[in-house]
């Protein structure tokens, strides 16, 4: 590593002192903020801030430490962490079985992950706090009306019309409360017995038998319930070990609504440092992670797990030195890196951010998000995803940390347990003109409930080359 070590001793220290003397839960302020929303009444809006920094937490300091952990695994190369939720989630769609749905989705992805990669999974989900979204667009034209953009739940409302537009800050209250209920039903459904392991692979089967591409998908599926039947006949079932019958599972949302962030922000009783008490683990989007951004001075000082968006506009040199702003002390488990190129992109672009971090010795998970980078407007005129595009992003990351003896650590994905009809492509072949049928997304496009599974199966394929790999190396 040239000059690489000179750089890191000469660093890092200075930066950590740097986070104790000079961050405050509201340093950010003195920064660039881009897509916060304007508030009308300003008391108002101080009102709120002062009534949600009295309600409790909605996660520990404990847990978050838990997850980071965790993730320290997973950047060593010892697992693979799962991302996946809403784009936005409403207060429409509040409803006990969505959040059901999308949790055993999750699940099921995450089995599928575990048998391929013979790895532990992390599942977080984009769920409990995930409301507040960054637009390309501040206005939005229908007609000949032109109102303000809709920006999430927790901002202004999804109507097309004038009133609903106006960002009130009495939502943040009510996504608080969506968020409490949400996370207290996905405590209950990961340990009340609702993530038993025979029960989520029962579930699989039952989705094969209905896809299309089940015969693609019988062998992994096969063998999981030998697996399943072999730990059976030795006495290991959801009965005699408790660790089948729960699971962990954690929360996340990309911190961009700061004023809320703000009110969430606790000091922990065990370790006087600051933490993000709205989810284990928040997300820089791609929009707000430039240098001297307002995002990145608050994610600086917190200590959750957290994760920034790499899009193709990011340069190495830039990724360095916000590397050193949100983790001097390169702390494994820290830093979630989540590139979204685009399936196009991602292999001329991804290989030079990645080759930067590893000279500069950063301990951070890899994650891949291809979302975001493959959206387009159909001639039907709905923003879609199609699948084979977002599977090439996949596999095109997969490359790219094959070739650069990487660990391809992670994927972030939106999706929801409903059968939408939302992305194009998949077993069933949704058709742009299929798109009409069930697109309920409030913001982009989410992979189905098949879709979402039947990209863990492909998924489990590239797993298991890593893993047959590492038992080439070892044996
Ligand atoms: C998102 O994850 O919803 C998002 C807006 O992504 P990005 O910041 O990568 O565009
Ligand atoms: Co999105």
């Amino acid at each position: 590593m040239p000059g690489g070590s000179a750089y890191m001793r000469a660093f890092p220290q200075g930066l950590e002192r740097d986070v104790a003397e000079t961050w405050t839960p509201d340093s950010w302020k003195k920064r660039e903020a881009k897509h916060l929303p304007l508030y009308e009444d300003a008391a108002e809006l101080a009102r709120t801030e002062a009534v949600l920094a009295n309600f409790p937490p909605l996660v520990f300091a404990g847990e978050a430490r838990e997850l980071k952990t965790q993730l320290a695994d997973v950047a060593a190369g010892h697992g693979f962490l799962l991302q996946g939720g809403d784009c936005a989630e409403s207060f429409a769609e509040f409803h006990a079985n969505n959040i059901r749905d999308t949790f055993r989705v999750l699940l099921q992805m995450a089995v599928v992950l575990t048998f391929a990669s013979k790895r532990p999974v992390v599942k977080v989900g984009r769920m409990a706090g995930q409301f507040a979204k960054p637009r390309s667009a501040a206005t939005e034209t229908q007609g000949d009306v032109t109102l303000p953009s809709y920006l999430g739940d927790i901002v202004n409302g999804i109507e097309f019309d004038a009133e609903a537009r106006v960002n009130d800050p009495q939502r943040m209250i009510r996504a608080y409360s969506q968020s409490a209920a949400t996370l207290n039903l996905l405590r209950a459904f990961a340990n009340g017995g609702y993530a038993n392991l025979r029960q989520v692979h029962k579930w699989t089967l039952d989705f094969m038998g209905r896809s299309a591409w089940a015969e693609k998908f019988k062998d992994v599926a096969d063998r999981i319930g030998e697996a399943l039947d072999f730990m059976e006949a030795c006495g290991i079932d959801p009965e005699t070990v408790p660790q089948l019958k729960s699971t962990s599972f954690y929360t996340s949302h990309e911190a961009l609504l700061l004023p809320y962030e703000q009110a969430m922000t606790r000091q922990d009783s065990l370790t006087g440092k600051w933490y993000d008490t709205s989810a284990h683990f928040l997300w820089i989007g791609d929009r707000t992670r430039f240098e001297g951004s307002a995002h990145v001075e608050y994610l600086r000082g917190v200590g959750n797990p957290i994760g920034m968006k790499c899009g193709p506009s990011l340069e190495p040199d830039a990724l360095l030195r916000l590397l050193d702003t949100l983790d001097p002390g390169r702390e494994p488990g820290r830093i979630t890196l989540i590139s979204r190129f685009g399936h196009d992109k991602v292999e001329a672009g991804l290989p030079k951010l990645v080759r930067a971090v590893k000279a500069e010795g950063h301990p951070v998970v890899w994650s891949c998000d291809p979302m975001h980078g493959n959206v387009i407007k159909s001639d039907s005129g709905y923003k879609t995803r199609p699948f084979d595009r977002i599977l090439g992003e996949v596999r095109g990351f997969f490359a790219v940390h094959r070739a650069e003896g990487t660990h391809a650590g992670g994927i972030h994905v939106e999706m929801t347990g409903q059968d939408v009809t939302e992305c194009t492509g998949g077993a069933v072949a949704i058709t742009d003109a299929g798109l009409a049928d069930r697109y309920h997304t409030h913001c982009d496009p989410r992979l189905n409930a098949a879709q979402s599974l039947e990209l863990a199966f492909l998924l489990a394929e590239m797993l298991n080359l890593e893993a047959g790999e590492r038992h080439k190396h070892a044996a």
